[in-house]
């Protein structure tokens, strides 16, 4: 077998697609040296998410590959499912993987459970609710479906980039509400009412257009699509507000702007979280689908 992480053996193959690509050379499990470390850091930098296949990781290498890009960190949501008693989605002794899974308490897949379930799971940032959202996710497939669930990403910097010049003027310093009382999979969650009006929306006000801290280029801040009062722009009539929504999240996810992931076993995506959102195509729910998810500590957006 050649040997991995080194300069040498590292590859970068972009996917021909507008974001992502393909590391070759690496095994995540393994002593990464400082310069391959650099390396890998330029490449998500330039890429927005990277795809490493064949990987095998314990849950503590899982951990290290992931804090080769930052800290590794708890996610916001667990504190919601603590309140309420649930525990499955958390690995066992380790409070920074999320098990994103389809199963139900006897290891059964279904449609719908407390994590992500096996259905659609409509485009988002991850924990945009949270002051501080991560600046990226490590997302490990150990169980997959024979086919079905592919996630997909969507570049931001170039979905900012293309917006025709009055939109651009429109959402500029603007910023929009977050709402933290559902899961991507829209299950509201444990002991939290759904809102009705925009005083009772609880969440952050992020921009719309955020400046990324490592790039500095500008990216479309979008979180996640919901209906009035769950989403709305500050200082904006509501109708304006749900017409101007509706234009940049079309706009936002087009077709040119994504690259799909097929899932093999072993694969493991790291996306950023500040100029990508993300989307995962449902499955047939028959099959057991397991993911191990880590995230990375990120800043509030500015
Ligand atoms: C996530 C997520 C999609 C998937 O873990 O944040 O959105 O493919 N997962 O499971
Ligand atoms: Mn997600």
């Amino acid at each position: 077998m050649s040997a991995k992480n080194t300069l040498d053996s590292l590859e970068v193959v972009p996917t021909g697609a507008a974001l992502g690509a393909e590391i070759r050379g690496v095994d995540l499990s393994a002593p990464m040296p400082e310069e391959v470390k650099d390396a890998l850091r330029d490449a998500w930098t330039e890429h927005l998410v990277l795809l490493f296949r064949d990987q095998e990781m314990t849950e503590e290498q899982h951990l290290d590959a992931t804090r080769i890009f930052g800290e590794a960190v708890v996610p916001a949501a667990k504190a919601y499912y603590d309140k309420a008693g649930k525990q499955q989605t958390w690995a066992a002794k380790y409070p920074e993987i999320t098990v994103v899974h389809n199963l139900d308490d006897d290891g059964n897949p279904v449609q719908q459970n407390e994590s992500l379930g096996s259905g659609e799971v409509v485009w988002h940032n991850d924990n945009s609710y949270a002051e501080k959202p991560p600046a990226g996710s490590m997302l490990y497939g150990r169980r997959l479906p024979p086919s079905g669930g592919n996630t997909c990403f969507s570049n931001q910097y170039t979905a900012y980039e293309t917006l025709p010049e009055d939109v651009k003027q429109k959402i500029e310093g603007k910023t929009a509400v977050h709402d933290a009382s559902r899961n991507s999979a829209g299950t509201l969650r444990p002991g939290v009412k759904l809102p009705t009006k925009p005083s009772e929306v609880p969440g952050p006000h992020h921009p719309l257009v955020c400046t990324h801290p490592e790039s500095g280029r500008r990216a479309l801040y979008l979180g996640r699509r919901r209906a009035y009062p769950s989403q709305y722009i500050d200082d904006m009539e509501e109708g304006e507000s749900e017409a101007l929504l509706d234009f940049l999240w079309e706009h936002a996810c087009r077709d040119e702007l994504v690259w799909a992931h097929v899932w093999r076993l072993g694969d493991v995506l790291l996306w950023d979280n500040r100029c990508t959102m993300h989307y995962r195509e449902p499955h047939a729910g028959t099959h057991p689908r397991l993911m191990h998810r880590t995230q990375i500590e990120g800043a509030q957006p500015v």
